[in-house]
């Protein structure tokens, strides 16, 4: 008799779970039914072969997260042409001077149109706050002006937030729009609730867009803010006293990066606020740790040192960060200035495997907690785990993959002739002997092997040709991978 309610409970299970990550699936049946005019001998695309392996192979954890909290990053994106914008403003063209900090519209002219011409990429602080509200309040009302969720928490709320199963605390400066702007299933402690947003102000230019003078040789953007919140991580402490109530069963940190811009002194000490912070946690509950989105090599390098990085149980990643962290202490490939196009297999897992070793838990001896890294680049995922501790990482790494594309693309589900495989189909599982050449097999498209006392998988990911947005990817991708991944309880030795 029970065996029948399990098996109906399972059935239900199954099929919300489906129709919750599949809610078009109506639609997507009907992709399968021959349609008169189409080829139908045509051999489906490698493309199409993977997304239709993902929708077997990314199947639910048998234990799921039932309390996630999340810190401590947060704001209001807003995305304006830049030239629109400081013409509203009344600003005239002009030469182009680069500034440190921002201290008036006449300055955040200049260091725009410096940034302008050459294309290039920049993010700087407004010191004056009032005149700063005033060009956020224009900003936001300006035609045509994208607002956002913005900051890594933030995001990765929204993300956990698509699962209605699963309750989320968010803490970190949440102003009116933000707040009005959150999943209802979000819940924020009063205390992280404040009067003003943090706006993040996105002046955007495209390619050939003139104003006088100027001419940006490519399209980019120009970031600035007057963040004093999230640049010193001051919703960190509310964060921690709030897990005692909230009692999460997942807690997942980002927002270190924020503070780099605030110079060293002032980071050497919330660092070490942050250290202490996170101890206070990690004894009952695993921390997960953002790292995505660093720019500073001695950042990350005190970020090694101050010892965050064995006190969280996993930490999330980009192809940048992992070289700052190589590089920062002596690692494999240090020496390697930059990666140059799609990073190599072998020297990711090289890079990946001495992390755990140096940080990590692949002894069982170590005191530390480090166990699982999630890395991301665009062209491929790799889950990295120590053997033992965790578990679904076949289907987590596939289900990161899969949000990567179906986010950059504006899509809810795979449209195989808007993504192309980046990947690699053969690689090999060092950059160094003794190497094991491994392959990809589109048809079960995780590839997996063995280092050690640690476990390599690897989702290769079809990138979206004419992405809409891609910021925030990274965090989405994290949120997912960890929705998959199911954690063992900590062995008796
Ligand atoms: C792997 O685990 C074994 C015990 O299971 C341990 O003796 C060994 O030192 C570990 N290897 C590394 C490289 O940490």
């Amino acid at each position: 008799m029970w065996r029948k309610a399990a098996g109906t409970a399972l059935l239900a299970f199954v099929v919300g779970y489906v129709y919750h990550t599949n809610p078009d699936l109506p639609e997507q049946v009907l992709q399968y039914l021959p349609l008169p005019h189409q080829p139908s001998q045509s051999k489906p695309s490698l493309e199409q072969v993977i997304s239709t392996a993902w929708e077997t192979i990314i199947t639910a954890p048998t234990r799921q997260w039932g309390r996630v909290a999340v810190g401590v990053n947060a704001c209001v994106d807003v995305v304006v042409s830049g030239v629109g914008l400081l013409q509203a403003l009344a600003q005239d063209p002009g030469v182009g001077r680069d500034h440190e900090v921002l201290h008036s519209t006449a300055d955040l002219k200049e260091a725009f149109i410096h940034y302008m011409e050459r294309g290039s990429a920049a993010e700087r602080f407004f010191s004056d706050e009032e005149v700063f509200q005033r060009i956020a309040r224009a900003a936001a009302e300006y035609p045509g002006a994208q607002i956002y969720v913005g900051g890594n928490a933030a995001l990765i709320g929204q993300k956990l937030a698509s699962y209605p199963q699963l309750m989320v605390l968010l803490c970190g400066p949440v102003g009116p729009k933000l707040h009005e702007m959150l999943d209802e299933q979000i819940i924020v402690p009063p205390e992280s609730l404040q009067e003003t947003d943090e706006y993040h102000l996105i002046l955007e230019y495209k390619a050939g867009e003139q104003w006088g003078t100027t001419r940006a040789p490519q399209a980019n953007r120009f970031i600035f803010s007057h963040d004093v919140s999230n640049g010193e991580m001051s919703a960190l402490e509310t964060f921690v006293a709030s897990l005692d109530e909230f009692e999460p069963d997942l807690v997942v940190l980002s927002g270190l990066h924020m503070m780099e811009g605030q110079g060293r002194l002032m980071w050497e000490r919330r660092l070490k606020d942050a250290v202490v912070a996170i101890s206070d946690v990690r004894s009952s509950v695993p921390v997960h740790l953002e790292l995505a989105s660093m720019t500073d090599r001695d950042y990350m390098n005190s970020i090694m040192k101050e010892q965050v990085m064995p006190i969280v149980a996993s930490i999330g990643l980009n192809e940048q960060e992992l070289l700052f962290l190589s590089q920062a202490g002596t690692g494999p490939h240090a020496d390697l200035p930059s990666w140059g196009g799609v990073p190599d297999v072998g020297r990711v897992s090289d890079i990946l495997l001495w992390v755990l070793e140096q940080h990590g838990r692949s002894d069982p001896q170590s005191e530390a907690d480090l166990t699982r890294i999630h890395f991301h680049t665009l062209a491929y995922h790799v889950l990295a785990t120590v053997d033992g501790h965790w578990a679904n990482q076949v289907a987590a790494v596939a289900a990161g993959a899969r949000v990567a594309s179906t986010q950059a693309c504006g899509l809810r589900t795979i449209d195989a002739s808007k993504v192309v495989l980046r990947a690699p189909l053969e690689f090999h599982s060092s950059h160094s002997e003794p190497r094991e050449k491994l392959s990809l097999d589109p048809a079960r498209p995780v590839a997996v092997w063995r280092r050690h006392n640690v476990t390599f998988h690897l989702a290769p990911v079809l990138v979206c040709k004419q992405p809409l947005r891609t910021v925030g990817l990274g965090d989405a991708i994290s949120a997912e991978g960890l929705m998959y991944s199911e954690i063992r309880p900590h062995q008796v030795l």
